[in-house]
């Protein structure tokens, strides 16, 4: 569904440049429901953008769903978000229409597409399970429901993809559970291909596979070990990303690879900018300059 190849967006003002992503490769399959995580200003809002045709890279490689992103016309772009994505965000002002009722709500993109739109509504109201709040203004629902009538409107133009960026950011945890788990569904009963942007580590263990970016390049990988599957299907609870997922560093085509910070402020490793790198029985291992010299 995605392929990024040493993505580049640079931000440009009148005199200040932001390079927002540098190289950042990443690849989703079709039908996989992953999240991105990473701090703030890594480049995660970004990404999504360039994923849903909201704004144009500025260098590198971009296909979604076999569409080259980079040279793709403008009129093609506009066909692409109408027919391709879909687009959840955090903030529920950015989705909906507060003084329309839920299902007014879905039924104004599938009105400017012209379609049978009451039955359509009721269908994505179901979906979502929503159908007894239909008739209720959306100040009248929770935080959690109306994020649900914002995802049913994001499904309107059945879209291959669907983007959300933090979409359990304001939610507590209970609402935000509810909402993840109408992901999975959607994901599994639709084979709805779903990129989530989040901060939450307890949505990352929901998902099989966790992409972190650090300053606009991804940085590494944690995929749910096969382990935490069972554990998942036997309905334990409690368990940390970490027991529940096993983390890889990510090497670029250039064999660039990442070193997670905490080794790196390791005391042997401190201060130094290069390792010397051996092959041992089938490891690399990286060893400071340092014992290098102690060892001769
Ligand atoms: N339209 C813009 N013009 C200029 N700079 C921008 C623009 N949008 C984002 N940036 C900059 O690009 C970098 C990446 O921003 P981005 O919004 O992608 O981060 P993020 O990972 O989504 O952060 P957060 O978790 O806070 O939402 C930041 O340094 C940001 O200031
Ligand atoms: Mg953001």
């Amino acid at each position: 569904m995605i392929r990024c190849d040493g993505l580049v967006k640079i931000y440009k003002s009148s005199d200040l440049e932001v390079v927002a992503l540098q190289g950042l490769d990443l690849q989703v399959a079709d039908g996989e429901l992953m999240a991105i995580i990473g701090s703030s200003g890594s480049g995660k809002s970004t990404l999504l953008n360039m994923l849903g045709g909201l704004d144009r890279p500025s260098a590198g490689k971009l296909f979604v769903d076999g569409k080259d992103m980079l040279t793709m016309s403008d009129r093609a772009l506009i066909r692409y978000k109408r027919d391709t994505v879909g687009f959840v965000w955090q903030n529920n002002a950015r989705n909906l229409i507060p003084y329309l009722t839920a299902q007014e709500n879905v039924e104004l993109p599938i009105l400017l597409k012209g379609r049978r739109k009451k039955t359509r509504a009721l269908e994505l109201l179901d979906a979502v399970g929503l159908q007894h709040r239909r008739h209720n203004r959306l100040s009248e629902l929770s935080g959690g429901e109306q994020q649900r009538v914002a995802i049913a409107i994001a499904l309107a133009n059945e879209p291959k993809l669907l983007l959300a960026d933090e979409p359990t950011g304001s939610l507590d945890s209970k609402t935000a559970n509810q909402v993840l788990d109408l992901f999975r569904r959607l994901n599994q009963e639709f084979g709805l291909t779903i990129v989530i942007v989040t901060h939450d580590p307890q949505l990352a263990r929901k998902v099989d596979r966790v992409v972190a970016i650090r300053d606009g390049r991804t940085s590494s990988e944690m995929i749910r070990s096969a382990n935490a599957e069972e554990n998942a299907a036997s309905d334990k609870q409690e368990e940390s990303a970490a027991e529940s997922h096993v983390e890889y560093a990510v090497i670029d085509k250039a064999g660039r690879l990442q070193i997670p910070a905490a080794y790196l402020d390791n005391e042997a490793f401190k201060d130094h900018t290069r390792v010397r790198v051996d092959w041992e029985d089938g490891r690399i291992v990286l060893t400071p300059p340092e014992t290098v010299k102690a060892e001769r």
